[in-house]
């Protein structure tokens, strides 16, 4: 495991986006499973930059994402599809049928994660998985629980994730489930790039890398994954012992 600590998030930023930009030039037809949330805005900010110097071309690259909200549509603003194409994807010059998100409406929930393993096995290894961290230490939205799940699953959110993430449904109620690619087919990828940044996720940021390996923080599992680069800014990585 490689940790390095920034100064800032705009540090940070640059520091995640030049190492997947890396792996599309050792390989423009690779396979990146992306992440939502607030902490890779940035990441992609500078993405799309070294895509419009001509540095970096996604036009033969191939995208997986980790999760989506049950029951909101590609179109809803909350959507993880709707985060991708206004983040990155409508930015940049890949192709929409290369990029695969989990379908929020499917009717059937078994069918759909069943799909989504079977695109992830034909992808297979994913040259890096970009992930950030929730302040329980889930990854994607595998959350806290008594073991790793492998494949593609509907969780229940616990109830801490449903109160920090609420804020960004207004008038609306917060979905209460989700989908999530498994732990298993996280660290089958090549390389695992986590970021994190502020305080709020200092304790969550010790517990994970400088705590035991444990289902109760799902991402300290990333411990035993043979390339996996932690960068946190220093608000982020005050509580461990470096
Ligand atoms: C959500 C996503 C995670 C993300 C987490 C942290 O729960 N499912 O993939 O890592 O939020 O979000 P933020 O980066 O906004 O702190």
């Amino acid at each position: 495991m490689k940790i390095i600590v920034t100064d800032t998030y705009e540090e940070m930023s640059k520091k995640a986006a030049e190492i997947i930009a890396n792996k599309i030039i050792e390989n423009n037809k690779c396979t990146l499973g992306l992440a939502t949330g607030s902490t890779p805005i940035g990441t992609y900010k500078n993405l799309i930059k070294m895509y419009e110097d001509s540095k970096i071309s996604f036009k033969d690259v191939t995208t997986i994402n980790l999760d989506e909200y049950k029951g909101l549509s590609a179109d809803h603003h909350e959507s993880y599809r709707y985060f991708m194409n206004d983040n990155l994807f409508d930015h940049v010059d890949i192709k929409k049928e290369n990029t695969y998100v989990l379908n929020g409406l499917a009717c059937d929930d078994e069918k759909e994660c069943k799909r989504f393993d079977e695109i992830i096995n034909n992808h297979k290894p994913m040259a890096l998985q970009l992930l950030g961290i929730g302040e329980n230490g889930h990854i994607g939205f595998n959350e806290p629980a008594d073991f790793f799940p492998f494949g593609t699953h509907l969780v229940k959110l616990s109830d801490s994730t449903m109160a920090v993430n609420k804020r960004f449904f207004k008038e609306e109620e917060m979905p209460k489930y989700a989908y999530t690619m498994g732990i298993g087919s996280i660290m089958m990828a090549d390389t695992v790039l986590l970021i994190a940044n502020g305080p709020k996720k200092a304790k969550t940021m010790r517990d994970s890398f400088q705590g035991k390996v444990t289902p109760h923080v799902p991402a300290s599992i990333l411990q035993m994954h043979k390339d996996a680069i932690i960068i946190g800014d220093k608000e982020a990585m005050k509580l461990l012992d470096l």
